[in-house]
């Protein structure tokens, strides 16, 4: 199978290694890519989110799916444009990933589809939104309506703050606060049969203790031994499912990958968000742990094929990966310095320990860092206190002037289990 995949950030990486380990696989290419998928995947230069020049560059290499990882080509309708050169593509239609990209939309799929939420007003005045926080109360929880790459939430004991995010935004999402672990959980979908994959969860908070600002994810990982057995049947059968039959009741199939932000409260679990695509990081340690040949699940899911499928395989490891963000992250990061220790990585801890590439980029003979997170490092191991020692021995070898990490990812969920 001749596979393109379209994106550039760890969870890229991690899917054309998956790819790349898939016997199926003859043939893998990647657009953009980034300095490390290049080691795994041949790369295209190409505007990801511009869907005549994806679906061009599919027919010109002869590929036989696209999967198109992140979320704004998606909502821009590249998937559209893929599948209307008739090239099957894993990823929803733009107007399917409005799950993602309008928290409005997603409330009123859940509403709809009887799926539990945080009670929650949409809001585009200040006077709106003044009357919505004053009607939960503190902690305030205040959404862009958009896409904001994981930092258009505030979660704040601060009125003032909560109002001037909604002020800023303009169309916003005021919800009730949810007390409890999150968890992400992904399901693959042809649109009618929903295939969940293993839990996983991820660091959202910048620094250690969950302190500092919201990001994209600076760590993750799985399996979850604290969390009840019973919790993937439980939501596929109030979330996943549910979700995906109003998605085709409503006329705009939803096929792809359907994740689900989750939090386990006290009074049971609530969707914190939908997003459209495979999460980064919590993608790195699912497919970690996956046995199953990628490719065949995935174009199982792009041609409607997934209710032949046989059950998934999945391996007893643990995973973990930590996020290796530059100076600054999540503010403007700094960019453009070299990156050392990879090939020490490659010697020393393979194939336990692995780093997948985010913002990196070639030049010349140097790795040089290219965006916020920068690297992404992962490992196995038989639970998650070696998974996680193996994947910090790795981090310390890694050399990136001002860089910053977690050093708490997993900790807690190891010492307990
Ligand atoms: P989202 O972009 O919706 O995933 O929100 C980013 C993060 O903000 C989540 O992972 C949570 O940590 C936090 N958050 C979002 N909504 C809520 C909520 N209703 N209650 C508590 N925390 C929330
Ligand atoms: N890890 C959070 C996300 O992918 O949105």
């Amino acid at each position: 199978m001749n596979v393109l995949v379209i994106g550039s950030g760890a969870r890229e990486h991690a899917l054309c290694r998956s790819l790349s380990l898939d016997p199926a696989v003859t043939a893998l290419h990647c657009a953009p890519g980034n300095a490390g998928i290049g080691e795994v995947a041949e790369l295209h230069p190409v505007d990801a989110l511009d869907g005549k020049a994806v679906a061009a560059l599919a027919t010109e290499l002869g590929a036989q799916l696209v999967i198109v990882g992140p979320e704004a080509p998606l909502v821009a309708g590249v998937a559209d444009a893929v599948r209307e050169a008739g090239i099957p593509v894993f990823g929803p239609s733009k107007e399917a990933a409005q799950l993602e990209g309008s928290k409005a939309f997603a409330k009123d799929v859940m509403a709809a589809a009887g799926v539990p939420t945080a009670r929650s007003y949409v809001c585009t005045t200040p006077a709106e939104a003044a009357t919505a926080l004053d009607a939960f109360g503190a902690p305030y929880v205040v959404k862009d309506d958009g896409l904001a790459a994981g930092k258009g939430v505030v979660v704040t004991d601060d009125l003032e703050a909560a109002k001037a995010h909604a002020a800023a935004c303009g169309r916003v999402v005021i919800e009730e606060f949810l007390d409890g672990p999150e968890v992400s959980l992904f399901a693959v979908t042809d649109g009618e049969t929903v295939v969940p994959l293993r839990p996983a969860q991820d660091f959202k908070r910048a620094l250690d203790g969950d302190e500092g600002p919201n990001t994209g994810g600076m760590g993750a990982y799985s399996p979850l031994p604290w969390a009840d057995p019973k919790l993937v049947d439980e939501v596929m059968e109030t979330v996943l499912q549910p979700t995906v039959d109003e998605m085709r009741r409503r006329g705009i199939p939803f096929s792809g990958l359907l994740y689900a932000g989750l939090a386990i409260t006290g009074r049971g679990v609530r969707v914190i968000e939908f997003n459209a695509r495979f999460g980064d990081p919590e993608t790195q340690v699912v497919l970690a742990r996956l046995r199953t040949p990628l490719a065949g699940l995935l174009m199982a899911a792009a041609t409607g094929n997934l209710a032949d499928l046989p059950p998934l395989r999945w391996s007893d490891e643990a995973a973990v990966t930590v996020v290796v963000a530059s100076h600054n992250y999540p503010g403007t990061p700094r960019t453009g310095d070299p990156i050392t220790g990879l090939d020490e990585v490659a010697a020393e801890d393979a194939p336990h320990a692995y780093v997948l590439h985010a913002g990196t980029r070639r030049d010349g003979d140097a790795v040089v860092s290219a965006g916020g997170r920068v690297l992404s490092v992962t490992a196995t191991g038989e639970n998650l206190t070696q998974a996680r020692e193996r994947a910090y021995e790795a981090v310390a070898r890694i050399g990136l002037d001002g860089s910053q990490h977690r050093t708490d990812i997993a900790a807690k969920a190891a010492a307990e289990a």
